[in-house]
């Protein structure tokens, strides 16, 4: 296997952190390759909020029980996609970085976990001042891995893979 697709295979959801300060700039560094993430039209419909707060960071981790990694994170990056700017695409976009962004993230050593916002959105937009037309499509949990959780079972690609229409199963694939 060679080390791009290892380093895509060796991505996980990283709940439980370290007690440990991340610096903020190693974030922006990971902000910074998110930017590159591709976009409808490329405009790039995104904007990315930094929680360092305690309090805030305790608010966002009872949205939901899903939330709770929230509450052991040194910081969070709440990723926000524009509605206005991009009306057909922004959630895509807005996916396509939060992902970019978790990739950047695993490359620079850090772990994270995608914590569900659509179920939420006024709570959030309340919380952080958003303005109606940003959409906050991901909280990214964010802090030095504390586990080292195995690969979560994936679907067989014979049961995920058709060939020309939907249902003509392509049955030789192999798993990497
Ligand atoms: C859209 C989306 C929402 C998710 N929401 C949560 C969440 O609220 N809390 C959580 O702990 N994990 C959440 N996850 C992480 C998934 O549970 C995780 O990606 C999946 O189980 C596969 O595990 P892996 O990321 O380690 O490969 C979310 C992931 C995505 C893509």
């Amino acid at each position: 296997m060679n080390s791009c697709s290892e380093f895509l295979l060796t991505r996980r959801s990283i709940r439980v952190f370290e007690e440990k300060e991340v610096p903020i700039d190693i974030v922006l560094k990971a902000i910074d390759i998110a930017r590159y993430a591709p976009s409808a039209k490329n405009i790039q419909p995104w904007a990315f909020i930094i929680v360092k707060d305690r309090g805030i960071l305790n608010k966002l981790a009872e949205l939901h029980p899903g939330a709770a990694p929230l509450r052991r994170a040194p910081i969070a990056v709440v990723v926000l996609a524009d509605s206005q700017a991009s009306p057909v695409s922004y959630l895509v976009d807005g996916a396509n970085a939060a992902m970019y962004l978790w990739l950047a993230l695993h490359c620079l050593g850090l772990g994270a976990v995608w914590i569900q916002t659509l179920r939420n959105i006024d709570e959030i937009r309340k919380l952080l001042n958003i303005p109606e037309n940003w959409v906050p499509v991901a909280i990214m949990a964010i802090g030095y891995p504390a586990e080292r959780p195995s690969p979560k079972p994936r679907k067989d690609l014979s049961e995920i893979v058709f060939v020309d229409v939907f249902g003509n199963r392509y049955s030789g694939a192999k798993a990497s």
